[in-house]
């Protein structure tokens, strides 16, 4: 497992990340943007012998009531069997409809109903990877009048049911606790710790909220730095959880490879400023 912070690997940097191999602690890539380009399969396969490859799909879709594209998924699986990652992942959030591919992360309600059919695609994709996956939780805007449960509540009970792991995704907890007004330290407390395998850290966009003169939604745009509040809560998380392998991702007006770096270097100092004896007690009790 890596000791330090990793970035996203997007393809603007992907040359000068095989000419200079900056000292980062691992790279995460969404397989999605791989597939149909060869050269940067290349390029990233030369890379996967220097550092750690974390897979990260963004087309999966575990949540699509018309069923998972099997097709998708062999393609997925041929692309992990050759990099080997140590960790692949996806969203709680649904992407396509039968043939359909939808260029967003859509909400789902929490029931169990939902629940389910999460858990029959989760269990697919487990089967189809030979492999844990990790499921993130997703950034919030909207509520439905149709769930049952809380959102913690509902990845607490597909880590039962499925065994897989949990992509704890920081900055999506600050963005959605503002969004839909709820504490952000308790929706950590209501995880369960043990099954976080990786953290997020992203940056948002504050939009006029139509629905309240004055205030603003915030859009999980990974098209800034993260916000200080969520480096807050990013210390917060470590002192619960323990360290994990963490990431910045910024997908969006992508910045100077070094904007990356240093972002990732802020959480490596987060996470090194936490005792060794509290973090340790937070994975004990
Ligand atoms: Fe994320």
């Amino acid at each position: 497992m890596p000791t330090r912070a990793g970035i996203g690997l997007r393809l603007p940097h992907i040359t000068e990340i095989v000419a200079t191999r900056p000292r980062v602690g691992w790279l995460e890539v969404h397989p999605e943007n791989f597939l149909a380009n060869p050269h940067a399969m290349e390029l990233l396969l030369e890379l996967s012998g220097d550092y750690l490859i974390s897979v990260h799909t963004v087309g999966v879709s575990i949540g699509s009531a018309s069923g998972i594209d099997r097709n998708h998924l062999k393609r997925i699986r041929s692309f992990v069997d050759r990099l080997d990652p140590f960790l692949v992942s996806g969203h709680l959030a649904w992407s396509t409809h039968h043939n359909e591919y939808l260029n967003d992360l859509l909400p789902l309600p929490f029931n169990g109903e939902v629940l389910e059919l999460v858990t029959d695609h989760v269990h697919e994709v487990q089967d189809a990877l030979r492999r844990q996956y990790l499921v993130e939780n997703p950034s919030s805007y909207v509520a439905f009048q149709a769930s049952t449960m809380t959102e913690a509540e509902f990845l607490g009970e597909l880590v039962t049911r499925t065994g897989c792991a949990l992509l704890c995704d920081v900055s999506n907890i600050y963005l959605s606790a503002h969004n839909m007004a709820y504490d952000a330290r308790s929706y950590l407390d209501s995880l369960p710790g043990d099954a976080i395998g990786e953290f997020h850290l992203g940056g948002f966009t504050p939009e006029h909220d139509e629905s309240d003169p004055g205030g603003a939604v915030w859009i999980d745009t990974h098209a800034a730095a993260v916000a200080d509040g969520a480096w807050e809560l990013y210390g917060y998380a470590i002192r619960r959880f323990g360290a994990r392998p963490a990431l910045i991702e910024w997908d969006n007006d992508i910045p100077p490879l070094a904007t990356l770096l240093q972002q990732a270097a802020r959480a490596d100092e987060i996470a090194a400023d936490i005792p060794a004896l509290e973090t340790s007690c937070a994975r004990a009790c």
